[in-house]
């Protein structure tokens, strides 16, 4: 899937494939799942909550530019944002970011009412996942998907955020065998 991408994202991507393990990249199959489904869905307003350097960022901001969507990502750490966006601009995709630094809680608790988003893809602090839930259910759209990576990894963290999602009639939620394990709730009413 990678081949579809021009010779400097995928040089960019194979550099950062070296690096995973330092920047906790998502593994390159959960990366493609990212990138069929956000095309699959044609979704168009995306958030990421851990951006890190930005490799899971181009696979979600890749599949973006194929359906004229806009990614929003947040990271804490403003050394990793930076190497994501010099990143982001390499792939030529920082066009269609909108790179946010400082806490996803933070950010989470100050977003407008009128912000929605059709995706979400979580990757940050496993024990908070239930707290950026309870924070983005109002803005999720009705059909819209939550992914959180590492469920299975760090099962005991995630726990209550599976357990919450799992319980709310509002959500119907699948854990993927991925290879960190990848819950994937679809809000199906409000
Ligand atoms: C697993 S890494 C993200 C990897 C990235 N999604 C990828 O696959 O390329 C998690 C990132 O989330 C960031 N992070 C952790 N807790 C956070 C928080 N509360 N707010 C914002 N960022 C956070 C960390 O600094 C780290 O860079």
């Amino acid at each position: 899937m990678i081949e579809k991408f021009d010779t400097q994202t995928q040089e960019i991507l194979f550099e950062l494939e070296k690096t995973q393990k330092q920047f906790w990249n998502i593994s390159r199959v959960t990366a493609e799942f990212l990138y069929t489904i956000i095309r699959t869905k044609n979704a168009k307003n995306v958030l990421e909550i851990g951006t890190s350097n930005g490799y899971s960022g181009i696979w979600l901001a890749k599949a973006l530019k194929e359906t004229g969507g806009h990614l929003t990502t947040i990271e804490f750490y403003d050394k990793r944002l930076d190497i994501a966006k010099e990143n982001f601009k390499i792939c030529k995709v920082d066009d269609i970011i909108t790179p946010l630094q400082g806490s996803a809680l933070m950010h989470l608790e100050y977003l407008p009412d009128y912000a929605k988003f059709d995706f979400v893809f979580i990757d940050a602090n496993k024990s908070e996942y239930i707290k950026y839930f309870e924070l983005l259910d109002k803005h999720i759209e009705i059909d819209g998907l939550i992914a959180c990576d590492n469920v299975l990894s760090h099962e005991e963290k995630c726990r209550p955020y599976i357990e919450a999602v799992n319980s709310n009639p509002n959500y119907e939620n699948v854990v993927l065998a991925l290879p960190a394990g990848l819950s994937l709730a679809k809000k199906i009413r409000s």
